[in-house]
């Protein structure tokens, strides 16, 4: 085993479909008006990709190309591919597999990794460790969901909260103070059944009466999880920053999930985060479940300071949540 390495994110891609679906399309779908919306979760409007031919597979590849073109490197250097998702192409194979050859990673082995929201989250943690023990020099982490293809757009609870879009990042070794410092991943079965897609998998595997009964959508117990959600994001992120002595001046930006914006505001209240401390596109695209947290590098980007501190926080199905504490390596 090599010496132990700090990972730092070194480039950044991302894809987003052009189909905007509003909160006017929804009225048109479903019984629910724009104020709801806004009111509630803060959403206004998230990218649907049309395209029947087209899914997360396509939407990671794109994010992944953007990425290496940034780097200026070639998709032969990369040794490892981790995709989170929920939204696969195929249960098998996983979609690191269909993306390691489309961008031509002639050398990197991959897989998928499920945590819900959380996937990026515990998938760059996950990359992090690659890079850490030296058994890989470049990761690409990917985040990329086609909410699309599992949302019941008669479900009003949920159709309202979900778009399509993907992230990836590079990590490599890092030369300087900067990179991933830590990170607390946390997993709770969900006994309440409160986020689940029933169908599909080998428990209930697809049927004429799974398809009839709408079992293979998502569905939510929206309530329950907004609790969930609510403590979970916030005390994970408290806990970050006080383990490693951080105080909310010295925080540049909160980097949080985008499932819901009350859930962002509390978890910024309780780490004493101020807005404009804190990242929010959920307005542009909704939850994109694993993209949502690259989704927000990409978009500040050119606003993020080498050496910035970055706190990044998510909540998901599982239920799943974890926190990570990183500064900015990119100058
Ligand atoms: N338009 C209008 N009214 C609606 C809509 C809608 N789209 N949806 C629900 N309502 C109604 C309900 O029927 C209910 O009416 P009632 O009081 O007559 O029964 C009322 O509005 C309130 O419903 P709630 O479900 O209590 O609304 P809430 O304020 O909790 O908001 C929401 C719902 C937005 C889903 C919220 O609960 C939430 O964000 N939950 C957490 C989501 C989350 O974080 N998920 C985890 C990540 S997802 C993942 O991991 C894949």
């Amino acid at each position: 085993m090599s010496e132990i390495k700090r990972a730092k994110i070194t480039a950044v891609g991302h894809y987003l479909p052009e189909h905007r679906l509003t909160n006017k399309d929804l009225e048109e779908l479903v019984e629910t008006n724009d104020e709801w919306i806004v009111s509630r979760t803060g959403i206004k409007e998230r990218r649907i990709l049309k395209d029947q031919d087209k899914a997360t597979c396509y939407m990671s590849t794109r994010a992944a190309e953007e990425a290496l073109a940034q780097r200026g490197i070639s998709a032969e250097e990369i040794d490892v591919i981790i995709v989170a998702t929920v939204t696969p192409d195929y249960l098998f194979p996983a979609t690191a597999c269909l993306v390691q050859e489309k961008i031509g990673a002639k050398n990197a082995y991959g897989f998928d990794l499920s945590a819900a929201c959380s996937g990026f989250l515990f998938a760059l943690s996950t990359g992090s460790n690659f890079i850490a023990s030296g058994n890989a020099e470049k990761v690409l982490v990917i985040g990329s969901d086609k909410m699309s293809s599992i949302v019941d757009y008669t479900d009003r609870s949920t159709c309202i909260l979900f778009g399509d879009g993907a992230g990836a990042v590079l990590l490599e070794a890092s030369d300087d103070e900067t990179g991933i410092i830590d990170y607390i991943n946390y997993t709770d079965g969900d006994t309440d059944n409160a986020l689940f897609q029933h169908a599909g998998g080998s428990l209930n595997p697809a049927t004429v009466e799974t398809v009839k009964n709408k079992q293979h959508f998502v569905k939510q117990d929206g309530r329950t999880v907004f609790k969930k959600a609510t403590v979970g994001m916030a005390d994970v992120s408290v806990e970050i920053m006080e383990k490693n002595n951080l105080a909310p001046e010295d925080i540049a930006w909160l980097v949080p999930h985008q499932a819901n914006k009350r859930i962002i505001d509390a978890t910024a209240n309780r780490a004493g985060l101020t807005g404009d401390q804190v990242m929010i596109n959920i307005d542009k695209y909704g939850n994109t479940t694993s993209a949502t947290i690259p989704l927000c590098l990409h978009d500040w980007k050119d606003k993020l300071k080498h050496g910035d501190n970055l706190i990044l926080a998510a909540f998901g199905g599982g239920y799943t949540w974890g926190a990570i504490y990183l500064k900015w390596g990119i100058k």
